[in-house]
């Protein structure tokens, strides 16, 4: 038996130990493993490929990036963003098919986001031998309470949230840091509350500045005259407007800049020195912390797992710390999004954390 595993979409920590988890549980039941290059690019003739041994995986389980190499872009793109679904062409499903059979691979892991799953899911309906592994660090995918790389980006944000917590201090100043979240405000909501922010804005809940202001203010009166706000990238300004910097080369908006805009706003109603910092990619590189670690590396082992039962078009998910799996189907297409009313913003709003809407 011959399984493939390709990494597609944006990279972040933990993609290594989902490789050592399949590679590692692959070869002790004697099958070969093919790691293909650049996602699903590595599929298209001659393609690009190599054997990946256990020799090969030693030592990777620590590495932030991949080895296999991602694509966000390319052939294979089933749709931009959460907008509608396009059809891959035929002709490049055909090309990339006769690699898959060419090399006799009997199952092909695809460890990607709702954009590459949905690539994966077209492919399995025309009959490839598909299994998905989740990944996604803004942890947004549905069907799945957890995904690697998320734990990550949370502990990057708190470290950040700790400096500024200090440097706020020493000059009285209100610091804004954004943090990565397209859609959904988990980042920012589990980065906030463990790093002690004051303020976090979601994309889910609308903000008010003035009432943000007014909580700054309030906090001022009372003697705490450094105030930590954590905004979401995806999160929206008062009058509906997504703060972007342009589109990518495949049409997806890239966002980037809120931040500036809050902090220039409350610096004008609070009258304190406001700053604004973007944390940027610094929340996908790095070395995956020891959760992400393991549940990359189980990740991978049930991907194998569900392979030696042939239970394609299924998608490895993660509920209540038990491993297990979903079809790939009931996976995309849905986000999973922060619930304004749910019980993470409860305990950050019982904390005293200004969600910026009250
Ligand atoms: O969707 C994951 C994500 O990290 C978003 O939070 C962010 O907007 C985007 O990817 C950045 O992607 P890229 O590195 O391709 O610009």
């Amino acid at each position: 038996m011959r399984i493939g595993i390709l990494n597609s979409g944006g990279d972040c920590p933990g993609l290594n130990a989902v490789t050592h988890g399949v590679v590692g549980a692959a070869h002790k039941i004697g099958w070969e493993v093919i790691g293909f290059r650049d996602g699903f690019e590595g599929l298209l003739p001659p393609g690009d490929y190599r054997f990946l041994t256990p020799e090969d995986t030693m030592g990777i389980l620590k590495l932030g990036g991949t080895i296999l190499g991602s694509t966000n872009k390319g052939h294979f793109s089933a749709k931009i963003g959460v907008g509608n679904v396009t059809e891959i062409p035929k002709e490049i499903i055909d090309r990339a098919r006769r690699t898959i059979d060419q090399l006799e691979i009997e199952a092909l892991i695809i460890v990607g986001g709702d954009g590459s799953l949905t690539t994966g899911l077209q492919l399995f309906r025309q009959g490839w031998p598909i299994i998905g592994v989740p990944k996604t660090i803004d942890n947004d995918l549905s069907a799945t309470a957890m995904s690697f790389g998320f734990d990550s980006a949370v502990t990057t944000v708190v470290d950040a949230l700790d400096r500024l917590n200090t440097t706020a201090e020493s000059h009285k100043r209100v610091m804004v840091l954004e943090v990565m979240g397209r859609h959904a405000g988990w980042i920012a909501l589990w980065g906030g509350i463990a790093g002690g922010a004051n303020v976090i804005l979601l994309p889910e809940i609308p903000f008010s500045l003035q009432k943000i202001a007014d909580f700054i203010k309030n906090r001022d009166a009372q003697g705490q005259h450094a105030t930590l706000v954590v905004v979401a990238e995806g999160a929206k300004l008062p009058d509906g407007e997504l703060v972007t910097i342009d589109k990518n080369s495949t049409g997806e908006i890239r966002l980037g800049g809120i931040s500036e805009q809050v902090a220039a706003r409350l610096q004008e109603l609070t009258k304190k020195e406001t700053r604004a910092t973007t944390l940027g990619h610094l929340q996908r590189g790095g070395a995956p912390t020891a959760f992400d670690r393991i549940l990359g590396m189980r990740f991978g082992v049930m991907a194998v797992n569900l392979a030696k039962q042939k239970a394609f078009g299924r998608m490895v998910s993660y509920e209540a710390y038990h491993v297990d799996s979903v079809t790939i189907e009931e996976a995309v297409n849905k986000l999973r999004l922060v619930d304004p009313d749910g019980e993470f913003v409860q305990v950050a709003r019982a904390v005293g954390i200004c969600m910026g809407d009250s």
